[in-house]
């Protein structure tokens, strides 16, 4: 009880700092007031960022407009109309609209991100091996929806795999961990960025900086072997991700807003820092498509700041500082 009442303590702590980070954020991201004007750029930089938010679902926000401003700086003001009535007829798929997103899109991520949510998983993971193993399946499938540049998504089969590891369904080998058969990881990763799904699927990481390692366990660097160096990389150290990791990590490009989702069956969808960047629709309409990609008794993971759109579709896990829903086997489809 005691031990609840402390995890019931940490919960609430980190749904405080969540909404004082929401709060934080929602000056500069308040979406930026239709202006009403008869100069004929505003009106079609109004008509745009509508189409933009439409296509993605990236909420056009005071500072997203000035993005968007920096963008289209050097389309001349004679081009521009000829521009935004091409884009408008065009599909959200076509490579003019895929970059014009790609340049309004933020791709930070690293591996390993939001301990305390993945230290619940961890925890939650034997749990759904053991239903995976009862249901006479052997195969952990998970989504990584809006994955970036691929962390989030090996970090998930890196979890995955411990988890079967300690369940003695996988071994550990001087070269990772290989799972016995029939037993399988598919790790899916999605993007609405087909350029950072081609370093997701690359798997290679530079260790300078600021970098996709900032928040490694050292226990879990062994599944990073250091790249022998070439005349491209010179003095940066790369690491790599291990292929007994990456065999079981596929990329894929798909946008949140395509209504269905790419697959279904998932035992556990993360979406993290993806949704606080859509229009309050758009964050309705992508969780609507996280919960059809579930199986009955999976795992939704979202961001700190992210509020549950279907609430009653769910059971409520939590961890200290963390919490994760678990799809109720009525509220499928
Ligand atoms: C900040 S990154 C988050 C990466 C990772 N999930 C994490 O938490 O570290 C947000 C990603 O969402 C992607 N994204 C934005 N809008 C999207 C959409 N409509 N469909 C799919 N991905 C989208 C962006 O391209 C970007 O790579």
């Amino acid at each position: 009880m005691e031990e609840t009442l402390r995890d019931l303590e940490l919960v609430m702590a980190a749904h405080r700092e969540a909404l004082a980070q929401m709060r934080a954020q929602q000056s500069p991201r308040r979406a930026a007031a239709p202006v009403v004007t008869s100069d004929p750029r505003a009106l079609l930089m109004q008509a745009l960022t509508q189409d933009i938010e439409r296509v993605s679902g990236i909420e056009m926000t005071g500072m997203m407009t000035a993005k968007l401003n920096r963008v289209l700086s050097s389309v001349a003001p004679s081009e521009l109309e000829a521009w935004v009535s091409t884009l408008r007829r065009l599909p959200p798929t076509h490579p003019e609209w895929l970059s014009l997103i790609e340049a309004l899109t933020v791709h930070e991520t690293f591996f390993h991100r939001d301990r305390a949510q993945l230290e619940l998983l961890a925890k939650l993971l034997p749990e759904l091996v053991a239903d995976i193993a009862g249901a006479g399946r052997h195969k952990l499938r998970m989504w990584s929806a809006g994955c970036a540049t691929g962390e989030e998504a090996y970090t998930l089969a890196i979890l995955a795999l411990l988890a079967l590891r300690d369940a003695g369904h996988a071994d550990d080998t001087t070269d990772g961990i290989v799972c016995h058969r029939p037993w399988s990881i598919d790790v899916l990763g999605t993007d609405i960025s087909r350029l950072v799904l081609t370093q997701a699927k690359a798997a290679v990481y530079s260790t300078e900086g600021l970098s996709s390692f900032r928040d490694l366990p050292p226990m879990l660097q062994r599944f990073f072997p250091v790249m022998p160096r070439t005349r491209e990389t010179g003095d940066i150290e790369i690491r790599g991700v291990v292929p007994a990791v990456r065999q079981h990590v596929r990329f894929e490009h798909f946008n949140l807003m395509s209504g269905a989702p790419p697959e279904t069956g998932f035992d556990v969808v993360l979406c993290r820092n993806v949704l606080i960047y859509f229009t309050a629709e758009a964050r309705f309409k992508a969780q609507l498509g996280l919960r059809r990609a579930l199986r009955p008794g999976g795992i939704l993971l979202l961001g700190p700041t992210d509020s549950l759109a279907d609430a009653d579709a769910y059971d409520l896990r939590w961890g200290p500082g963390a919490m994760a829903y678990v799809l109720k086997s009525t509220s499928h489809g």
